[in-house]
């Protein structure tokens, strides 16, 4: 595990900015796992803004986003369909048919989730972008008694819900997501994790320090062999 400490979000952003463009340009059609939430977001603006200038292209990436929603219109603000776009999509040159999520609204939740493992499974994720919950929580895996495989519909933890409520101004934040898992997650062939603030600190300090286990699912990342951690100075306060 290769750890970076920065000062700053910004900085983060734009040396994980860095990475994905070099890794675009290197394979123009690499596969990529992303996450949203605030952690991401200044590495898609340093992606988008090398896009518009011309360096780089994404017209051949394809992507998978880690979570969405459940019973939460696709066309709502708060969908990670919509962050997505909001964010990095609609600032570059990405087909629509190559973003890929999961549908939160589907009927058959159980049908949506083994569609988009064998969609993950034959694509094969070259790097998966992550953030990390309070918790501890990866994608929307939260703390459990044992690592998922595939991908399944959760039951937000409180810690989560009150991390993300504040962006919920006109409807309720909705208690259910469908999450990729843990087991999917592990199989990308590289993985970068981003932390930013003090309400990481434990969580950054369990996984480089803790026990593997799924009470702090983000502790797996220790079996995996080529994770990047980049931090600023205060989610790295505990180590
Ligand atoms: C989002 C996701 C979550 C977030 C985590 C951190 O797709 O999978 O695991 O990465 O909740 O969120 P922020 O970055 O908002 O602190």
């Amino acid at each position: 595990m290769k750890i970076f400490i920065f000062d700053n979000a910004h900085q983060i952003g734009n040396a994980v900015g860095k990475l994905f463009v070099d890794a675009i340009n290197e394979k123009p059609d690499i596969v990529l796992g992303l996450a949203t939430g605030a952690s991401p977001v200044p590495t898609y603006k340093y992606i988008a803004k090398q896009c518009a200038g011309g360096k780089v292209s994404l017209k051949d990436v394809k992507t998978y986003n880690l979570d969405e929603y459940v019973n939460l219109p696709k066309s709502d603000k708060n969908s990670y369909y919509s962050f997505m776009h909001h964010e990095l999509f609609d600032h570059t040159d990405i087909k629509e048919k190559n973003v890929h999520f999961l549908n939160g609204n589907a009927r058959d939740t159980e049908k949506e989730c083994r569609k988009y493992d064998e969609m993950l499974e034959k694509a094969g994720v070259d790097i998966q972008l992550l953030g990390v919950g309070r918790n501890g929580h990866i994608g929307f895996n939260e703390p459990s008694i044992c690592f998922s495989k595939g991908s399944f519909k959760v039951k937000l933890t409180q810690s989560t819900i009150n991390a993300n409520k504040k962006y919920f101004d006109e409807n309720p934040m909705p208690t259910e997501a469908l999450t990729m898992g843990v087991g999917s997650i592990m199989k990308a062939k590289k993985i970068v994790l981003i932390a930013v603030g003090n309400e990481k600190a434990d969580a950054i300090a369990a996984l480089v320090h803790g026990d593997v286990t799924p009470v702090c699912p983000v502790s797996i990342l220790q079996f995996h062999h080529d994770v990047e951690i980049y931090l600023d100075k205060a989610a790295a306060s505990l180590l």
